[in-house]
């Protein structure tokens, strides 16, 4: 099995992960969160028909520390393996990384890392982007966060040295808003802009990209899953047990390039 990460990245993770559980337990006890990240899963899986998915993922502070420990040092991983699929040209040509629907701020850190170049985040939540900041700066990358409603808040001046990654987010778009959030996302790209876009492996949890399919190859873009066998950080692994969850392989569906 590889290891999840090498080197000074797995140090900048090591460190990051293990100060952001330190923020959370305590006051939380380890099965607290382990209940929060069993709710996620199971909001995300099976109860999203309810509706209003973001806003539901973060109420309750077992469900925003299993989000900000559990699910962001997955989403982490997983956007930095992907990034490895843009190859060394193209991640040299990033200066910057825009993290839409940035959460507490994975997959704009392990781009931004991996590309070295600086954040422009956006996410609706405040707590969100509060802890955003807080991983970016764990990172050493310089960044800027705005509280915005996507696709209204992309930003309109994207193209050549721009990373749009959108990880975890389109599925919680409903169907207009989604597409719009597309067409904003593959204009860019026509415009020289750079895109990784994540989404659950699992069918149920990404319901709109076998209707999008055509679109992808139509735009010339690469849609391929992720799937990792990774040895995970024992935090990570940890809790897979402790919730009946299982991330071996480590897996997503990508559009990158
Ligand atoms: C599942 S989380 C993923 C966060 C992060 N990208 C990651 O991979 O860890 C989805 C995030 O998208 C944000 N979000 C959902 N719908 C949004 C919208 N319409 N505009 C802005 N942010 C949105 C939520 O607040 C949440 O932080």
């Amino acid at each position: 099995m590889e290891p999840y990460l090498h080197g000074a990245a797995r140090d900048a993770y090591d460190a990051w992960l293990e100060s952001t559980v330190a923020r959370f337990i305590p006051p939380l006890t380890f099965p607290e969160v382990r209940k929060g990240a069993v709710a996620l899963s199971s909001l995300y899986v099976e109860r999203r028909e309810a509706g209003r998915l973001g806003p539901r993922a973060l109420e309750g502070r077992g469900k925003r520390a299993a989000f900000a420990t559990y699910y962001a040092g997955l989403h982490f991983l997983v956007a930095w393996h992907a990034c490895e699929l843009l190859g060394d040209a193209a991640r040299s040509e990033v200066t910057r990384v825009v993290d839409l629907g940035c959460g507490t701020g994975a997959v704009g850190a392990a781009a931004g890392s991996a590309c070295t170049a600086r954040i422009l985040a956006l996410d609706r939540s405040g707590w969100a982007l509060g802890e955003a900041r807080r991983t970016y700066a764990a990172f050493g990358l310089e960044a800027r966060t705005r509280r915005a409603s996507l696709p209204a808040g992309l930003p309109r001046e994207t193209g050549p040295g721009d990373l749009l990654a959108a990880g975890w987010v389109t599925n919680e778009l409903g169907d207009e808003a989604r597409t719009r959030f597309l067409d904003a996302l593959f204009a860019a790209r026509r415009r020289g802009a750079r895109l990784l876009l994540i989404e659950p492996l699992a069918g149920p949890a990404s319901p709109w990209w076998k209707d999008e399919a055509p679109r992808f190859e139509a735009e010339g873009i690469a849609a391929r899953p992720l799937k990792k066998s990774l040895a995970l950080p024992a935090w990570i692994a940890r809790m897979d047990k402790a919730a009946g969850l299982s991330h071996r392989p480590l897996g997503a569906r990508l559009l990158v390039g």
